[in-house]
């Protein structure tokens, strides 16, 4: 018989039962920018994705990603180093398989990152922000289908898909660490193209602060499954009616490489006050 969804989650969460001497309750996707996250945590396992059952097996030779489990800011947690991008051509079930492996594994809180472009007007290439809210533009939802109710219910509600409590977490050691946060609504999109300047002003104009091209099937799971979601955006360029300037993918790493250090913090921090 055919295994559902289910038995696959059971077997890799089995799996990596197996390989690791405690479970972690907070889990982290790096993204752009928070790559090197994984370098300052104190690690006791790492696992490659090919090793893992039923994980999507990624099509790019050389971008194989693992999971890291550590310590980072006096909190064991796992870190998900690479992630599934739907434009890479995996189904919406293949992209947030992850999260529901972290669920099972006993994860209540989930922090993600992502590199996006800005639309709005105050930012600036190289600003850190926290995602308040989102709007879905995908062309599917992962939670599309037969509805598992083990995992959660049929019709999810999505009014704090990005929990209050961390973004007021996040304000205060913005605070008091003098680091400049911005605030914003992030637009997801399946890619792979960069937007015309008319869809940026498009996405702005209907609430929209950033966009970029993964996260928010992560987060839909994430919240179908009862976790507390926290999100941060490095906007690498910036988009709109008058910007004819089109970023490279090399100039959208480089800018991340350069907020690497706030969001690094950031989340060091954001660890010790949970
Ligand atoms: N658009 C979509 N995705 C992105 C962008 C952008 O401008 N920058 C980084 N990821």
């Amino acid at each position: 018989m055919e295994k559902t969804m289910l038995d696959k989650i059971k077997e890799t969460s089995s799996f990596i039962r197996g390989k690791v001497s405690e479970l972690p309750d907070v889990a982290v996707i790096l993204g752009s920018g928070l790559g090197n996250l994984a370098d300052k945590m104190e690690v006791t396992a790492e696992i490659d994705y090919h090793d893992i059952p039923n994980f999507p097996v990624s099509t790019v030779a050389g971008h194989a990603g693992k999971l890291i489990f550590g310590t980072l800011g006096g909190k064991y947690i796992m870190a998900m180093k690479g992630r599934f991008h739907y434009y890479e051509g995996y189904d919406m079930k293949q992209v947030t398989f992850p999260v529901r492996v972290m669920k099972d594994l006993g994860v209540k809180t989930l922090f993600v990152s992502n590199a996006a472009g800005g639309m709005n007007k105050e930012f600036r290439v190289g600003d850190v922000m926290v995602i308040t809210d989102h709007i879905n533009l995908f062309p599917e939802n992962p939670l599309r289908g037969k509805n598992y109710e083990e995992l959660g219910t049929r019709f999810p509600a999505m009014t704090e898909a990005y929990k209050k409590y961390l973004v007021k977490n996040a304000d205060e050691i913005a605070d008091a660490e003098g680091l400049r946060l911005m605030h914003g609504v992030y637009v997801g999109t399946p890619g792979p193209t960069f937007e015309t300047p008319a869809e940026y002003e498009y996405f702005r104009i209907i609430g929209g602060d950033a966009v970029g091209m993964s996260t928010v099937p992560e987060v839909i799971v994430a919240n179908h499954a009862g976790m507390d979601v926290f999100g941060l955006s490095v906007i690498t360029d910036l988009g709109g009616k008058d910007v004819d300037y089109v970023p490279t993918h090399e100039e959208v790493q480089q800018a991340a490489e350069t907020a690497s250090p706030v969001m690094v913090k950031l989340i060091t921090e954001m660890l010790r006050k949970l």
